[in-house]
């Protein structure tokens, strides 16, 4: 049987069915991160790679794999990934396109309802005894029905949530590299520049994929071309704000809040300022933890460790 490394423990199915077609080698551990030395020593002989965001797959660690030919990443984002390195060695990189589509797109309009409504700011209040009498204007927020909506990365991600969208009476602007005539006739969306997306949205959402082409993308020229009442949703990656920038520009109210599931470090320090914003909504990279696009994922990666282990081509390659 072929060998292959399992960066983390997995849920009993998926370890079994690993088990049943590989001869496995993994990392003990549900929750913590395999070690790098470690990492880098179990690639000497394996062939197949089960990895996740966690782990950084970069020109050392495939020099440490003479023998690897798959890198089957547990995201849809592959950012982890030193994509022209993996290449140049023939090594196949696949990702988990689709199969998270539709529960990271609940994540973010979750983000935006929470962000819109102050649903963790006020379901404080609520626990910690300050709540008041009933006043006219206490806790109120911004409406979510009948807003434009500005997604940025209009991909099946972006198409979800557009989908959602129509629910709530919402006009949705989008911005993509390419514009796409079909998404545009099928969803009712309007291709627009960045900056127009940036300057006529109430929410305005990422999610496109993270590159260093990409870093910063909003930084504080962006966020002042944004409305007053801009909410910004972050459920891509977080190198992708200008976290400094961000908190700045909340704190002086030039937007009006910010849903972010991802932070440039993960798990974000505590000494983040804006962990300590109020105009912040915020949750620990969650987009795709749903327990069953979760066991999707993991079947799709063993799907694919199956089929180029056995010589067939990849399900979903990432092609770049
Ligand atoms: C992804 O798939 O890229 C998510 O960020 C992790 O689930």
């Amino acid at each position: 049987m072929k060998k292959i490394y399992v960066t983390r423990k997995l849920p009993g199915v998926i370890m079994d069915r690993l088990h049943e077609n590989f001869d496995v080698n993994y990392w003990d551990d549900e929750d913590e991160p395999v070690p790098r030395d470690v990492l880098l020593r179990e690639m000497k002989e394996c062939e197949g790679l089960f990895c996740m965001l966690t782990e950084t797959i970069d020109e050392e660690l495939l020099d440490a794999a003479p023998k690897l030919k798959i890198v089957a990443n547990l995201a849809v984002g592959y950012n982890n990934i030193d994509i022209e390195a993996a290449k140049n060695r023939n090594v196949i990189v696949t990702n988990t396109p689709g199969v998270l589509s539709e529960t990271t797109a609940d994540l973010t309009f979750a983000l935006m309802l929470a962000s819109a409504r102050r649903l963790v700011e006020t379901s404080e209040v609520v626990r910690n005894g300050t709540w008041g009498a009933w006043s006219p204007m206490h806790y109120t927020g911004q409406d979510v029905h009948g807003k434009t909506l500005g997604i940025i990365g209009l991909g099946r991600i972006g198409e979800a949530v557009a989908k959602r969208s129509t629910g709530f009476d919402m006009n949705v602007l989008y911005h993509n590299r390419r514009r796409n005539e079909e998404a545009e006739s099928r969803l009712g969306v309007t291709y627009v520049s960045f900056n127009e997306l940036l300057k006529h949205s109430d929410f305005i959402v990422l999610l496109l994929p993270y590159s260093k082409s990409n870093h910063h993308l909003i930084g504080s020229q962006e966020i002042g071309l944004m409305k007053k009442e801009a909410i910004l949703i972050n459920t891509a990656r977080g190198g992708l704000v200008d976290e400094g920038a961000l908190y700045h520009a909340l704190e002086k109210r030039e937007i009006y809040g910010a849903g972010l599931d991802v932070f440039e470090e993960e798990p974000v320090p505590l000494t983040n300022p804006l962990l300590q914003s109020k105009y912040v909504t915020t949750s620990p990279h969650i987009g795709s933890a749903s327990i069953e696009t979760r066991l999707h994922m993991c079947h799709l990666v063993t799907d694919n460790l199956i089929h180029v282990l056995s010589g067939r081509d990849p399900l979903t390659p990432v092609t770049k």
